[in-house]
């Protein structure tokens, strides 16, 4: 299990729902929880672990593990506030968002029991974070037009960089498996 990063087509399709919460399901949020935690995350969904259903986690600093699966958004407050948020998707930037303070949303925990959850502050904050993730949205379409054109093609290039290396060192095996090869044959002749 990996982290998806901008760019990745992944990020940016509208997630589908959820069908089965089984055991197999549950273990597989037990890892991508040990991933959010063990990247400093307070929030991950589905597309981010190159899975678009929809479906998300948040731990925020009151240390609650919550699970949203299929959610629904039922109510946002008119007051909004700005906050500095992140995504592991794009790592290493921040950028001030205004959104609404308040948010109730619908959905079902890891034993598919629904619930309903009223939330303020930075739970609040992540929960339309992460709910934006389902529908292939991420922050920076929300903050400003130029900040987002910068950090998308900042992120092209580092795909590209990304993919050379990869090319370069695969080249490289190549050229060492010829070698070997043809030294083998050397001494067998
Ligand atoms: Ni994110």
């Amino acid at each position: 299990m990996r982290i998806t990063i901008l760019g990745e087509e992944v990020l940016r399709q509208k997630a589908k729902p959820v069908e089965n919460i089984d055991d197999d399901f549950r273990a597989m949020l037990d890892e991508m929880y040990k991933l959010m935690k063990d990247t400093n995350g307070i929030g991950l969904a589905g597309p981010q672990i190159d899975d678009s259903r929809r479906f998300f986690i948040i731990e925020v600093e009151d240390g609650i593990r919550r699970v949203f699966i299929n959610p629904q958004i039922m109510e946002m407050s008119k007051e909004t506030c700005p906050y500095e948020e992140g995504c592991l998707s794009i790592p290493g930037e921040y950028e001030e968002i205004i959104r609404p303070e308040k948010v109730k949303i619908q959905a079902l925990d890891e034993n598919g029991k629904s619930f309903v959850l009223e939330a303020d502050g930075i739970l609040a904050r992540a929960v339309q974070h992460e709910n934006d993730h389902l529908d292939g949205i991420l922050y920076i379409d929300r903050g400003d037009e130029k900040f987002r054109e910068k950090i998308i093609k900042k992120f092209e290039l580092r795909a590209i960089r990304h993919a050379e290396k990869k090319a370069a060192k695969e080249a490289k095996a190549k050229r060492i498996a010829a070698k070997i090869a043809a030294a083998k044959q050397k001494a067998n002749s």
